[in-house]
């Protein structure tokens, strides 16, 4: 993936221009090309490398046909009929971001920014970087047509760098490899497919949104499938999950584990050996694989994890159950000195006693008048009023009560929090009655989500406790499941940091 340069300065800080096109771009060999919409022409769009504390402008410009060639939806809200088809804006995930760079739904624009949504302000956003280095990624957020915009190939890497990640001494380019992991299906003319019906078509609506689109084909960093050629040596791999739906649990046919030493926002206390990575739509992983000892060697990332996660099918080995191949090369590293730290860096545990306020919010699902399932934010729709609106500052607890089947990815903009813990509870309790009741005690997370996070999975028939201080920007930002379709349809809320 190319890296982007700022074109000039504004308010002497480096500022950048980046256009929206429709393109055609080989991804496999075998495959013709396929027509994406990329940043600057790119997918992924080309990654920002930026400092911390050292602010930066960036212009995003949609010239992009009139027309989607994606089908949309319009019941759903948002992208009814009387809305432009294609509309975008940009949302820097992970972003510690005021709301009016923040790339709200309703701020979307359309080509030349001839038409805007109700929320817009301004043309161009500022990225103040002030938190912790990290990889963060951008990508569309336009109202009802996210899955759509992204499927479409709107997705960027964005690494923030500091001087304590720098002091590290942790394998630097090219030994620093970001990866993007999607899925992606093709007709056999190379364009993209996504279902415009479920499996068993709605009556009445066509094309109507599906519950979850897991494609079959895995593309990493744009490409089908691919092998790179690296040495018996120690990487870094940046590893983002930038599929709709799909989650993976990653593995290494040589049994070699990963050393995860970051997650969403930025490093662990101390490095985790993670023989499989389960990654949520959204979610990041930055790790170590030490490569020294398998010279000449040719290494698969597989991947095993159930669609819908946890509880459907396991992948064909054949096709999304493969990710990528490393192939090591069998010549002696000449530098293959390269200490993995004990410690990486500090992080305060935030305790349950600082928190005013907890939330109970239920993720659960309804039927829509096409006998549909919606899912919900405490059951509640989009265009309800603002209920969650915690002050400037303050610590909550959001006590996530997920009586779903599926586990959903639960991301906060602006903030960064720590998960608290999770605790299973009686579904049939729950069915009968309405009641949740705990039915054992409360688990910690996992030892690779014990830093901050911005995207936290939720389970069915747990509740997942995220401890969250609301700062540094007071304003208007949202929350939602980062499983794109339920995204769009109705499983978002805005909220309200009141100053
Ligand atoms: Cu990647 Cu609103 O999110
Ligand atoms: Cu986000
Ligand atoms: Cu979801």
């Amino acid at each position: 993936m190319k890296q982007i340069q700022p074109t000039a300065f504004l308010n002497n800080q480096p500022y950048y221009e980046v256009t929206m096109i429709q393109t055609m771009k080989k991804l496999h060999r075998d495959l013709p090309p396929t027509k994406i919409w990329g940043y600057n022409g790119e997918y992924p769009g080309p990654t920002f490398r930026v400092w911390r504390n050292q602010p930066i402008h960036v212009l995003w410009k949609n010239e992009l046909p009139l027309k989607h060639f994606l089908p949309i939806d319009t019941t759903v809200h948002g992208a009814e009929k009387d809305k432009p088809e294609v509309r975008t804006v940009v949302h820097l995930h992970g972003g510690v971001t005021p709301d009016t760079s923040d790339g709200y739904p309703e701020a979307w624009f359309t080509r030349g920014f001839k038409e805007v949504g109700p929320y817009f302000t301004n043309e161009i956003y500022t990225y103040p970087n002030q938190q912790k280095a990290t990889s963060l990624w951008y990508h569309d957020h336009a109202m009802g047509i996210t899955r759509l915009n992204i499927y479409a190939g709107l997705a960027g890497l964005y690494i923030i760098h500091d001087e304590e990640e720098m002091n590290l001494d942790l394998p630097k380019f090219p030994f620093e490899i970001p990866l993007i992991i999607q899925d992606r299906s093709f007709h056999r003319d190379g364009s993209l497919l996504y279902p415009s019906q479920p499996e068993i078509p709605v009556p009445g609506v066509d094309p109507s949104v599906i519950p979850d689109f897991f494609a079959e084909t895995i593309v990493v960093n744009g490409k089908v499938w691919p092998y790179i050629e690296v040495d018996p040596r120690l990487y870094r791999l940046r590893i983002l999950n930038g599929s709709n739906a799909r989650f993976y649990r990653l593995s290494l046919s040589n049994g070699a584990p990963f050393i995860q030493i970051g997650t969403d926002q930025g490093l662990l206390a101390s490095p985790v050996e993670v023989p499989h990575l389960l990654l949520a739509p959204a979610e990041r992983a930055d790790v170590l694989v030490d490569l020294r000892s398998f010279h000449g060697e040719t290494i698969t990332m597989m991947n095993d994890a159930e669609s819908p996660f946890p509880q459907g099918t396991k992948p064909d080995p054949e096709t999304a159950g493969s990710v990528m191949q490393f192939r090591v090369s069998s010549k002696p590293s000449a530098l293959a000195t390269c200490s993995i730290p004990n410690q990486l860096t500090h992080i305060p545990k935030l305790k349950e006693k600082q928190s005013h306020k907890t939330r109970k919010l239920l993720l659960n699902t309804r039927s829509d008048s096409y006998g549909r399932s919606i899912h919900l934010l405490n059951d509640r729709l989009w265009v309800e009023p603002i209920s969650e609106d915690p002050r400037l500052w303050s610590v909550e607890v959001w006590s996530l009560v997920n009586v779903t089947k599926a586990t959903h990815p639960i991301h906060l903009h602006m903030v960064r929090f720590q998960v608290l813990d999770r605790q299973p509870f009686d579904e049939e309790k729950y069915e009968e009655e309405g009641k949740i009741v705990p039915t054992g005690p409360r688990r910690p997370p996992d030892p690779n989500e014990q830093g901050w996070k911005d995207t936290v999975r939720a389970n069915p028939k747990e509740i997942t406790r995220i401890i969250v201080p609301f700062g540094p920007y007071s304003g208007l930002f949202v929350w939602h499941c980062h499983i794109l379709e339920h995204e769009d349809y109705e499983m978002m809320r805005p909220y309200y940091v009141i100053s």
